[in-house]
């Protein structure tokens, strides 16, 4: 089967674009496919992070991706600080990769704006650790968001530098981003995208958050101010207007084309308010399941134990190969 790896940051509370743009392809995927996913909190810290709320954000993502559906049988779910050979490939991947290459990726820009007293080495070499995590594990396609593509070119360029240079060591690994939700825009300022570290929460849907506060935050999303209050998709002219018809279209499974002319004569609260509860149906058995794993601490650490040992024993496989390509002795 074709490897996937992917993982989401515990940076946060994993928000209704992570599910859609990466969560939601994973579950998709579990079955065709040899998947690894992880928690990785290495990358978390490369923006400060008070210690209590990292741990507890592991763990409530690592419940959540249990009750969206992730099958530890299936899939090897882990986090990645449990794995040393993420740290130790990306030290050698520093080594090859450019100063000129990252100073081009844009999250470092946008996250250097947002974070400015603290623009750390970390944070810098983000992408090179992304390399590391994808490279360990030979991993074919990646589901990831838009926003990550340029981290994937990347990866390919350093794995193709480093096989070019000794054999080949590296799988080139391939994006896998959906065609639609692969962007799901921030409430308030649909221009930029959402995240789950924005420092306003109006502009985030959490995956955890009371249905009722959810649904407020939805009914005050900004749309726009035409006057005859238009409903249609495009994204240029209407950005918050059709955030929502996204939002709608992948919470009801229709696709915006059979949505459009429901809302005809409808206005933007009617929208709203559909989006509201298409949403709150979403998440509503998520929560469900959620509470109850994540009550269950001896389950997660089995989940934990298990999925590290397993990934251990590959990524070793590939940290071996590098060692031995670069000329290191093995440990006698
Ligand atoms: N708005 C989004 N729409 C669709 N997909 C998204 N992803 C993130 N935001 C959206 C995808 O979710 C996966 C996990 O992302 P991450 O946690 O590794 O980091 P990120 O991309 O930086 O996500 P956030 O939510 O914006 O986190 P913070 O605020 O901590 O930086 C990735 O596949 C990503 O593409």
């Amino acid at each position: 089967k074709p490897i996937v790896l992917s993982g989401c940051q515990p940076s946060g509370q994993l928000t209704i674009g992570n599910y859609m743009g990466a969560l939601k392809q994973w579950v998709s995927m579990q079955d065709d496919y040899d998947c690894l996913y992880m928690l990785v909190d290495l990358h978390a810290i490369t923006v400060r992070q008070e210690p209590q709320k990292l741990y507890d954000a592991c763990l409530d993502g690592l419940a959540l991706y249990l009750a969206c559906g992730i099958d530890p049988k299936k899939s090897t779910l882990f986090v990645q600080s449990h794995v040393p050979e993420h740290a130790q490939l990306s030290w050698v991947l520093n080594c090859y990769a450019q100063m000129g290459e990252l100073n081009r990726m844009t999250q470092f820009k946008d996250k250097s704006v947002k974070n400015e007293n603290n623009i750390n080495v970390g944070l810098y070499a983000y992408p090179v650790l992304q390399a590391a995590d994808i490279l360990l594990y030979q991993a074919d396609k990646v589901p990831v968001g838009e926003d990550q593509k340029q981290h994937l070119e990347l990866t390919r360029d350093i794995a193709t530098r480093f096989n070019n240079l000794y054999n080949d060591v590296f799988r080139l690994p391939d994006p896998y981003i959906p065609e639609f939700g692969a962007r799901i825009m921030s409430l308030q300022e649909p221009e930029r995208k959402m995240s789950k570290s924005d420092t306003n929460p109006n502009n985030f849907i959490g995956l955890l958050e009371d249905p009722k506060k959810l649904t407020k935050k939805i009914k005050r999303a900004v749309t726009d101010s035409d006057e005859q209050a238009r409903i249609y998709f495009n994204p240029q002219e209407k950005p918050g207007v059709s955030n929502l018809l996204t939002l709608l279209s992948l919470a009801t499974g229709k696709s915006v084309d059979a949505l459009v002319p429901e809302y005809e004569d409808k206005m933007y609260g009617h929208l709203k308010g559909d989006v509201a509860e298409a949403v709150v149906a979403l998440v509503e058995p998520i929560q469900e399941k959620f509470t109850a794993i994540r009550n269950d601490r001896a389950y997660l650490d089995e989940v934990m134990q298990q999925g590290a040992e397993k990934a251990s024993q590959r990524a070793r496989q590939t940290l071996t190969a590098v060692y031995d390509a670069v000329g290191f002795i093995p440990r006698p």
